[in-house]
């Protein structure tokens, strides 16, 4: 059911710091192809994807999220240490440090903020447009004045390595943005939501065993039920529709059409996806920010990490308008609006891919 939270909604989440952070390890798509009967071409074409950074031995998701969420902080003009910048840290994550706890209290602990709320939310791929609701919401009640949003992601924790479909296309990272209340037509300002779900789809994509359902008891799971599976060609499908779906119904909640959108920052599933929903809503595909081929997927991480690094790049530039759009397991789909605002640039979060340019083809 769509969700909107309407422009009178006061006080307003604003975004006043923006980071992202990846593992300096890079896996090429060459050396995925020296252990899986996979190639270069096939991965490029097939999903724009060049190469993925990925956590080394012993590097959680917490890990990660650290770093993003200092580097944000940072960009905010906030410093974490001994002070406590921010009411409430959300994590969004697929793969938290452990099933219990929640990561994101260690996380709010390792950057110095000891009297923060700290919960996690959980909506795969959708997981950032899901916490930007949720952080709007904690400042719109009032509960919070100002939020650290991380998203983090270690598909490599869930990944069979082995399994060529689905290890050529995510990799880890995190990003994180830090909201303040304030006023609903600033710029920063997080607006209009569109929110969705369809549980009826869940088996799409799923870790099968290790949670109530399916019990990791005595260690006897099967190898393809402790890791990560997805139907592909499905939920190619279900992005592309839904995606587009959501994109409009922001649009004409907030009485805007696709021609106001500076830049669209859809969730960085697969390039084809990607270009074929701009093509949907109409959008020239030079207005949808894609860093897909540098990163992969990088589940909750990628908007964040696609924001920030699109704004070090000053891609994105004060005053823009921006349409962010997520689609992931669940099935999980979400939209927001937002203006981008002064903002010191972030550090950019990994070296660039030259040239730039993806050579992905045409979607079919
Ligand atoms: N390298 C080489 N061949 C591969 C391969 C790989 N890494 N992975 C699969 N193949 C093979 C398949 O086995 C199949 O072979 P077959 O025809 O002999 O059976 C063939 O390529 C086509 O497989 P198919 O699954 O139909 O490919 P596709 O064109 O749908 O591309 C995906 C596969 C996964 C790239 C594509 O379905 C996709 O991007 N889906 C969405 C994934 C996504 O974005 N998920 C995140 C959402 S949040």
């Amino acid at each position: 059911m769509p969700v909107h939270t309407s422009s009178t909604f006061a006080p307003a989440a604003v975004l006043c710091g923006v980071a992202g952070w990846v593992p300096p390890r890079v896996v090429t798509n060459d050396e995925l192809a020296a252990r899986l009967d996979t190639d270069d071409t096939w991965i490029r074409t097939r999903t724009g994807i060049r190469r993925r950074h990925i956590a080394g031995p012993g590097q959680a998701t917490s890990d990660l999220a650290v770093e993003a969420g200092q580097l944000a902080l940072r960009n905010a003009g906030f410093d974490a240490v001994g002070t406590d910048p921010v009411d409430a840290v959300i994590v969004t994550t697929t793969t938290p440090d452990r099933p219990c706890p929640a990561t994101a209290p260690a996380v709010a602990a390792r950057l110095g903020l000891r009297q923060a709320a700290a919960f996690d939310v959980g909506a795969v791929c959708t997981g950032f447009v899901y916490g930007l609701a949720t952080a709007a919401g904690l400042i719109a009640s009032g509960v919070a004045a100002r939020v650290l949003l991380i998203g983090a992601d270690t598909y490599s924790s869930i990944v069979d390595p082995l399994d060529r479909a689905n290890a050529i296309i995510f990799g880890d990272g995190a990003g994180a943005v830090v909201l303040r209340a304030g006023d609903s037509d600033e710029p920063g300002a997080v607006g209009h939501f569109d929110l969705g779900s369809d549980g009826t789809h869940e088996d799409l994509i799923m870790v099968a065993a290790g949670g109530s359902r399916r019990r990791s008891e005595g260690g006897q799971l099967a190898r393809a039920e402790r890791h990560f599976a997805m139907r592909g060609n499905e939920v190619y499908r279900h992005a592309v529709t839904r995606m587009a779906a959501s994109a409009r119904a922001t649009l004409s909640g907030a009485g805007r059409k696709i021609d106001d959108v500076d830049h669209f920052v859809p969730h960085q599933a697969n390039l084809r996806i990607l270009h074929s929903v701009a093509d949907d809503l109409g959008l020239p595909r030079e207005r949808c920010v894609a860093n897909v081929d540098a990163v992969g997927n990088t589940g909750a991480a990628s908007i964040p990490l696609a924001l920030a690094d699109a704004a070090a790049r000053r891609v994105i530039r004060p005053g823009d308008r921006l349409l962010l759009t997520a689609f992931g397991g669940g099935l999980t789909w979400g939209s927001c609006l937002l203006t981008w605002p002064e903002l010191p640039p972030p550090t950019r979060p990994y070296d660039p891919i030259v040239p730039y340019d993806t050579g992905v083809d045409a979607p079919s």
